[in-house]
């Protein structure tokens, strides 16, 4: 199969009617869809594997089922093995290695881009003018957003060999075309 942005779209959105799951899945595609273009990589392909990293959480919301049962499903969809393998490896509980640049990109993305759309959330014009500085202040308030993981955005960074401040701009920037999908106002 043809592994598209749209076919991932249409798949996640028949498993996934929350709108904030949507909505997550979104930031992440543009965060990463960022990256593609900036490595020079196939961008249709990473927007579709971001699209698809959670498409089955709400179906799996435990870590016993998300993402490996997701997994099957992909499968008999017909999605290829890169596409599943690179969306089981955002899971750390699954401890397999991020071993491509796209692996890296999603780890890196997944939890930072659900950070900086909770602090555009709570600013009056969303994320327009966000500073990497403001969003590090903030993951240091253990009680502000408190489902992120810290320890991953600071991983994730790590792994992907980008300096903290120039990765939470990088993703900012990815996100603010989008902001209004993204409920964000501004
Ligand atoms: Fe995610």
């Amino acid at each position: 199969m043809d592994v598209t942005r749209s076919r991932a779209w249409d798949t996640l959105t028949r498993y996934t009617q929350s709108e904030p799951l949507r909505r997550h899945a979104l930031a992440v595609e543009a965060s990463v869809g960022g990256y593609a273009r900036r490595f020079g990589e196939d961008e249709e392909f990473w927007r579709a594997v971001a699209l698809l990293h959670g498409f089955d959480y709400e179906l799996h919301p435990t870590l016993d089922k998300h993402p490996q049962d997701g997994a099957s499903i992909l499968r008999e969809e017909g999605w290829p093995e890169e596409v599943v393998e690179a969306v089981l490896s955002h899971a750390e509980h699954l401890a397999i290695p991020r071993d491509t640049r796209l692996k890296k990109t999603l780890f890196a993305c997944d939890e930072l881009s659900g950070f900086v759309h909770a602090c555009g959330l709570v600013r009056p014009d969303g994320i327009a003018t966000l500073e990497p500085k403001s969003v590090r202040k903030k993951l240091k308030q253990p009680s502000f957003a408190a489902g992120v993981h810290r320890d991953e955005v600071y991983r994730g960074a790590e792994e992907l060999g980008i300096d903290l401040d120039e990765h939470i701009s990088n993703v900012i920037e990815s996100m603010r075309p989008i902001a209004a999908e993204l409920g964000l106002r501004g």
